[in-house]
This record gives structure tokens, sequence and C-alpha cells, in this order.
């Protein structure tokens, strides 16, 4: 039997540099037993042990791939469910800090979708009209309401595929939980803007008439990520101004008009590779997160090419921040020592429904 958990308090006050060593020291006591997956968000303290990185798509094939006992994810809490889901019965999902959430994530939840449906079901056969897509940052229970009713899960990086899929099986989607993947989407697939309408969680039949949802092609929760909303079309234009060669690639999280005005949109692994493979001594501005602007500044530096962040002002994941090397010193040490702490276990009953909606989506994509 194993002895208790290390308390966390004990690593609070660590100095970096002492959490460093006992992170080096627990990765070589755990050895193959445990693979670290990254988002590309993760700060550069602790991106640097990563065994695997990549954009969310990427990181759920590389979990349901993955051999090792332990799947240590250092990102959010919905990645590590994702990586739970997908990986076998007796592997074991870890989050480093269970406060590391997705604000996005927590703009939609069950409750409050079921009540969506069957106001749509006051207006339409909804089970035979409407397509459930849950983009891949929702919790696991949205993803079992799309498995159960032959919905699909999409990311960034496939949200078009997943969508031609969709309609290729009904008329119409309920996208959520962010309007701006959602509308880019639809935009991309030559879907009108006024065909494309806003579900406001909070108001009755989502502050909708039932002529606008039966006209809608697809219906937008009213969800946004707080960090890609501070990119605005001012930062591009003077950009522009100033750089008039310059180009811009941006995340779909960001505005609509945002993505209208870049010269390339894309998933965090398509923004990395796009800048990696670009021409040397090209200046790129990026709209999404600072950590992986910073770190791909950096790497393409000594190919002469310049890469600035979108917004004047800082804006980090906050919450992909909170995995830190404190708190990873302290996951790592007590799995060294046979103890799992902050396992993600997704519940057996929305597992097997929540799979079935991603299976659809690797499938797919
Ligand atoms: P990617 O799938 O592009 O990595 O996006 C995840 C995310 O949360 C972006 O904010
Ligand atoms: Fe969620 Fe936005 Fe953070 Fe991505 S950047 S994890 S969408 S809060």
């Amino acid at each position: 039997m194993h002895t208790a958990a290390i308390n966390f308090d004990k690593f609070r006050q660590l100095q970096d540099e002492a959490c460093h060593a006992r992170i080096r020291e627990a990765r070589e006591r755990i050895g193959r037993e445990a693979v670290l997956l990254c988002h590309h968000y993760q700060r550069a303290d602790v991106y640097q042990y990563a065994d695997l990185t990549g954009d969310s798509l990427k990181l759920s094939r590389l979990a349901s791939q993955a051999d090792s006992r332990y799947i240590v994810f250092c990102g959010v809490h919905f990645m590590a469910e994702v990586a739970d889901i997908l990986s076998k019965p007796e592997q074991v999902a870890i989050l480093p800090d269970l406060a590391a959430g997705c604000s996005m994530a927590d703009m939609a939840n069950l409750a409050k979708v079921e009540r969506c449906w069957r106001e749509l079901g006051e207006v339409l056969e909804v089970d035979e009209c409407v397509t459930p897509v849950t983009y891949i940052n929702s919790a696991a229970d949205l993803k079992a309401f799309c498995g159960a009713r032959g919905g699909i899960v999409c990311t960034s990086s496939n949200a078009g595929t997943i969508a031609d899929w969709a309609f290729s099986r009904r008329e119409k989607i309920l996208f959520f939980p962010d309007q701006h993947l959602g509308r880019w989407t639809g935009h991309r697939m030559g879907i009108p803007l006024d065909e494309m309408v806003v579900w406001d969680p909070d108001l009755e039949m989502g502050g909708l008439s039932t002529e606008q949802i039966r006209r809608a092609r697809i219906l937008l929760w009213k969800g946004h990520c707080s960090v890609h909303q501070m990119f605005q079309p001012a930062h591009i234009l003077r950009f522009r101004n100033q750089h008039p060669d310059g180009l811009v690639i941006a995340h779909p999280e960001c505005s609509f008009e945002v993505c209208r005005q870049s010269d390339f949109v894309g998933s965090t692994e398509h923004i990395v590779r796009t800048i990696r493979e670009a021409a040397p001594n090209t200046r790129w501005l990026v709209g999404t997160e600072l950590n992986l602007v910073n770190r791909l500044a950096e790497e393409v530096r000594p190919q002469g090419k310049i890469v600035q962040f979108m917004a004047p002002t800082v804006c980090m994941c906050s919450t992909m921040q909170r995995i830190d090397p404190q708190h990873l010193a302290w996951t790592l040490e007590n799995l060294a020592e046979g103890r799992v702490v902050n396992r993600i276990s997704v519940p057996e009953h929305e597992k097997e429904l929540a799979r079935l909606a991603l299976e659809r989506m690797l499938a797919v994509s």
C-alpha cells in the first residue's frame, strides 16, 4: 500500500530552480511509465518537459495512441478529459492543476444545452433536422450529448470537414460553445451571415423568433474565448500601415472581422507550421495566445523572421498558465512514489457516448 500523497502546500513555496531539479529527478524515476503531452499555450518553463506537443486534434490522437500507463496532460481540463475518454481503460490521465479549466468551455453546460434542444423542438423536428456539433473545448457531458443525438465533436483544425459531415446528415447545425469558430466555419462554406443566428442561452428561445430559427442554417451558441476576443481589426490595420509586406495569421476563435482581415486562419498547430515553413525574412502578426507567439518568435528569429503579437496588451490564457513547475513537480514526484494525484476520470455513462462523438470526429477528419 502506498503512503498518503505528498501535500501540494510543500511545493507552493518552492523556488523554480528547486522545482526543475525535482521534475528532472522524478521523470528519471518514472521513465516510460508516463508521457507528458503539452498544448502549444503552455508556459516555456513547463513546455520544455513535453514529450509530445500539438493542437487539440493532434493531442487527442496522441492520447488515443499512447502506450504509457500515465498520461500527464499539460493543458486544460477538457483536454485531459479527452485523453481519459480516448485512452485504454488501464491508462490514467492526470491534470497537474485541477483549476486549469477553459472559460469558453464553461459558457455551455448540459442543463442549458438540453433546454436549448427542448426549445428548438417546439419549432422544429429537432432530432431529424439539427446536428449538434460541440467544439472540443467543452465538458465531457456535452460531448456525450452529441454522441447520443447523432452529433459530433470538432476542433479548430477540422471544423470545416466536420460541418460538411453534419450537413450531409441534417439540414441545420447547433454549434456550441464558440460562436466565432462556428461563424467562421459557416462563412468558409459559403453560408450567408444572416443564415447564422446567435442562440443566447440566458434568454427564452435563445432570444430568437420562430422565423429566425426556421431560416437559420447554423445556430451559434453565444460563447467566446476571453483571450482571443482581445484581438481587434484596428491592430491589423496598424500593422498593415506600418508593414505593408507583413502577413497576418489568426486563430479562428478570434472575431469574424479579425479572421476576415487575416491572410491565414487556423489552429495553433497550423499557425506554428505556417510560420515555420514561411520564407526567411518575413514579418508576421499573430492573433493567438502569448506563450505560443513568444516561443515561435524565438524559434524563427535566426531565419530573419519577425513574429509580433497582435494585441498591444498582454493576454495569456490564465488557466493554461496554472500548470506551473510547482504543480508539475508535485504531480511527478507523487507519481514516482506510485501515487496518482489529480486524476481526471470521466464517469462511465458519459464516457461511452462522448467517445462515440470523438471517434466520429477522428474517423471523419
Ligand atoms: P487548438 O486546437 O487550435 O490548439 O485550440 C485550442 C484552444 O483552446 C485555443 O484557444
Ligand atoms: Fe479556453 Fe481561450 Fe484558454 Fe483556449 S485560450 S483554453 S479557448 S480560455
